[in-house]
């Protein structure tokens, strides 16, 4: 993946329907662009019918927000990183806050879903960040190392490599609170520094975004900021035409 990487996270919004008019009018306001990445992490049964739109458009990269971390059986409800695969994904979003806060994923199953993701052939995205009272208790460096040494423990050497991180520091996230430029310089350079003493020089070319109310008006800056390779947005990705400003930064 090319920096910067702008990444829509729609959670749970865009049916097929809706994702399908989102696409036909981003892409009509996106030309293809060489020096960025776009990916987008529509609702797993919305990724056929962006994946469809994409037919001349393969610069454009589909992820899925979540995956369980077997390869298959009686999982009822669960989609495997190898049947996301299938239906045109090639990245999988592992450990969102939401996921994290709202459905009580472990770091435990972080481990297992990059790996899944790994295996089946997807680069796992995995998100990492503090509460606000663990940044208040001065405790963001250790949150997010923990989230990404437990995160990354079960994935190859060889694998160390083809993967992305987002940090999303969970008080930033669709409250309009946006962390400083300086705020995500310095975390990204925590989980740089990890990246490099876990698999050397190429592990610090993994790829970090940050997460948390980016918007047109300050993607820029937070782009600029050192060690920020790409962003993740949520609430500002829903609007086809605010997207496509948003990429066009
Ligand atoms: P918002 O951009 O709505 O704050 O969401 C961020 C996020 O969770 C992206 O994964």
């Amino acid at each position: 993946m090319k920096s910067p990487i702008f990444a829509a996270n729609w959670k749970m919004h865009h049916g097929p329907s809706d994702a399908t008019t989102f696409m036909r009018s981003f892409l009509a306001h996106s030309p293809r662009r060489s020096d960025r990445t776009v990916l987008i992490f529509p609702p797993a049964l919305s990724v056929a019918a962006v994946v469809a739109s994409l037919h001349e458009r393969q610069d454009v990269l589909v992820g899925v927000q979540n995956i369980h971390w077997e390869d298959k059986g009686a999982f009822t409800g669960e989609v495997s990183a190898g049947i996301a695969r299938d239906a045109g994904a090639r990245v999988a979003l592992v450990g969102h806050s939401e996921r994290r806060h709202v459905f009580g994923e472990t770091d435990e199953e972080t481990a297992l879903k990059c790996a899944a993701a790994a295996r089946a052939g997807l680069t796992p995205m995995l998100c990492v960040g503090e509460l606000l009272s663990e940044r208040e208790a001065g405790e963001t460096a250790a949150v997010v190392l923990r989230q990404l040494h437990a995160g990354l423990s079960r994935l190859e050497p060889g694998q160390l490599t083809s993967l992305a991180i987002a940090y999303e520091p969970v008080w930033a996230i669709g409250t309009g609170k946006t962390a400083t430029p300086d705020d995500a310089a310095t975390v990204h350079a925590v989980l740089r520094k990890a990246l490099r003493e876990l698999a050397g020089e190429r592990g610090a070319k993994v790829p970090i975004l940050y997460g948390g109310s980016v918007n047109r008006g300050n993607v820029s800056e937070l782009l600029a900021a050192r060690d920020v390779d790409g962003v993740l947005v949520g609430g500002a990705s829903l609007d086809a035409t605010g997207w496509s400003a948003i990429v066009g930064s």
